[in-house]
């Protein structure tokens, strides 16, 4: 069946990036004669109807895209709440249950003659887009997080610009830092994998680095901070990934008190105090959190943007779909969306990463 009209969902944390891709997949859509719409908000305009007065879809013309490849952000909107597969509905009782809701997209799509969709987020996003995919809609992911920890693509667009921005503040840090000899502690996103910490806190000279994927003992860090005093240096950075946790410890969580939900957070506060303790030194506390997610993408996160987005396209015309685009350099790729959800991709312990920052005197904190 040839296609004539596709829509795109963004989902998930926003990432520098998301609106380059929906620029280069609505012209490139465009250039084939098809027509395109944004779905809102994740997939919350369609599953939340009286949220939205003026429809579940925008159509996204030549005009809509035009002039925000630069920009952060993503202007039909996203969402990291409302799974449509566990979508939660409130019992008369007050209890909370959840429904999946896929069958409702998929009619939805019927209904308005959507013939494909490209689905931008993720592993969340893709776990979703191949749920619909074995329900028979023509999917073709494309992925995204700036904690770049999605799994069979060798980049994910947004990372490159959090991991520069991030250095660019532990720069900034190491002045004040050496000025009044403290430790200074800088918590970043990343969810479960360490490549925001580990890629920033390398190029931008800490210290100590903690990641999820080393669990790590205080001591060890504390001993990093004598060892500096006693060779002259009487300051510390030290980053933390926000899923580091202490050996035989646990995870961090922090409870949002909008909706109920545990998030990720709050680990730096605790090595914080603790290093005041153990230390002695005055020390500070700086969580990048949201920062990292905006701010316009950088070069090459536009690049990588566009070239996915231009990617799925091409995939639809060709026929293909239950794929996600993938980075495999220097080809953008096509991998079945079932083996990108399987797992997380976590950085490596032998990682090129690690060992060139150990050979620099870093401290993991093992
Ligand atoms: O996945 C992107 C991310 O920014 C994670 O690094 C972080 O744990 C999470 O999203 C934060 O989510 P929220 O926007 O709900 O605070």
């Amino acid at each position: 069946m040839k296609i004539k009209k596709i829509a795109i969902s963004t989902g998930g944390g926003d990432a520098p990036g998301l609106n380059a891709v929906i620029r280069a997949t609505t012209l490139a859509a465009l250039h084939r004669g098809w027509e395109v719409f944004g779905i809102r908000d994740g997939y919350n305009g369609l599953l939340l109807p009286d949220q939205y007065p003026q429809g579940w879809l925008t159509p996204l013309t030549r005009n809509e895209v035009r002039g925000i490849t630069h920009l952060g952000g993503t202007i039909i909107g996203t969402t990291n709440k409302n799974n449509p597969l566990r979508f939660p509905i409130r019992d008369a009782d007050g209890n909370v249950r959840q429904i999946d809701r896929t069958d409702e997209i998929i009619d939805a799509f019927q209904a308005f003659e959507l013939d494909a969709l490209v689905s931008v987020g993720g592993d969340g996003s893709m776990t979703i887009a191949n749920a619909l995919s074995q329900k028979g809609l023509r999917v073709v992911g494309v992925p995204k997080t700036i904690d770049n920890d999605l799994d069979q693509t060798v980049a994910t667009f947004g990372f490159e610009t959090a991991v520069t921005f991030a250095t660019e503040c532990l720069d900034r840090l190491h002045t004040t830092a050496e000025s009044h000899h403290r430790v200074i502690v800088v918590e970043m996103m990343g969810r479960y994998a360490g490549w925001i910490a580990l890629e920033s806190g390398l190029s931008g000279s800490a210290d100590v680095i903690l990641i999820p994927e080393i669990p790590y003992n205080l001591e060890k860090v504390a001993e990093k901070v004598y060892e500096r005093e006693r060779s002259g240096s009487k300051f510390a950075i030290v980053v933390t990934a926000e899923g580091a946790k202490p050996v035989g410890g646990e995870l961090t969580f922090k409870t949002h008190l909008i909706d109920n939900q545990k998030r990720l957070g709050g680990v730096g506060a605790k090595i914080s105090d603790a290093l005041r303790q153990l230390t002695g030194k005055e020390t500070r506390l700086v969580v990048l959190g949201h920062l990292l997610r905006g701010g316009s993408p950088c070069a090459y996160d536009r690049q990588l943007a566009l070239r996915f987005g231009a990617a799925a396209v091409r995939a639809l015309a060709e026929g293909k779909h239950g794929i996600m685009v993938a980075l495999d350099p220097p080809k953008v790729k096509y991998v079945p969306l079932s083996k990108a959800t399987h797992r997380i991709k976590t950085v490596p312990l032998d990682s090129d990463l690690i060992l060139t920052a150990r050979d620099l005197g870093v401290c993991f904190g093992d």
